[in-house]
């Protein structure tokens, strides 16, 4: 986390597996509601060591990389750990045909505004969809009041298909979700 936010735009973002030590930084991220963002906060209070136990237990088991899900880290030229992308497997139907990871991210606050997020998320779907010859679409959801993501997803290729009406208990009330796909021919054709 050395690389100044400032000098973004012509920066150089990457995905890459976590490693050992990232593990600090990630727990930290996810216990504390400023570094994570509104939008990802459960308001589950957990303490960082437990937290950071949890995915060191995570990294030895599979690296995160694992038959439902898995984690990378967004790296900023090379050097600065800035956040992470994920994903989780959902099912349409029974056939594993219908298996469609749901992408998400979480960038560090000092690197949101530059556009690196929606880079990192472009990168993603390439992972994804290289890695998985046989696999058709990906997905995401997104609250209804984060127009940042919202544009992100657009910006990659992805379709909005509909509103998930009080999905989300967060910060005492209910909020929407939009949900968002790209089909494999259409990531094709961005590319
Ligand atoms: C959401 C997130 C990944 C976006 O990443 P980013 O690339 O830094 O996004 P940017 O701030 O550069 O904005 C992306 C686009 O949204 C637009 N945007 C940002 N804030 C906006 C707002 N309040 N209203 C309308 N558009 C907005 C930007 O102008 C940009 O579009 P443009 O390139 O056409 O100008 C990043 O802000 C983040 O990690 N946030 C915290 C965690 C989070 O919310 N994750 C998603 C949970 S589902």
């Amino acid at each position: 986390m050395g690389t100044d936010p400032s000098a973004a735009e012509s920066a150089r973002v990457t995905l890459r597996s976590v490693r050992d030590d990232d593990i600090e930084w990630m727990a930290r991220m996810r216990t504390d509601a400023t570094l994570v963002g509104e939008h990802n906060w459960s308001g589950v209070e957990r303490s960082p060591a437990e937290v950071e136990a949890d995915l060191r237990a995570r990294l030895a088991a599979d690296g995160f990389d694992g038959d439902a899900d898995g984690t990378l880290v967004v790296e900023l030229d090379d050097t600065s750990p800035i956040g992470d992308v994920s994903w989780r497997t959902e099912r349409w139907g029974p056939s594993p045909r219908s298996a469609c990871p749901a992408i998400g991210i979480a960038l560090l606050p000092e690197y949101r505004g530059h556009g690196y997020g929606t880079i990192a998320q472009a990168l993603l779907l390439d992972h994804l969809f290289s890695r998985d010859p046989e696999l058709h679409r990906v997905q995401s959801d997104t609250a209804a009041d984060n127009p940042a993501e919202q544009r992100a997803l657009t910006k990659i290729g992805m379709v909005e298909e509909g509103r998930i009406r009080d999905a989300e208990y967060r910060d005492g009330t209910f909020h929407d979700h939009l949900v968002y796909s790209i089909l494999r021919a259409e990531w094709e054709a961005t590319r």
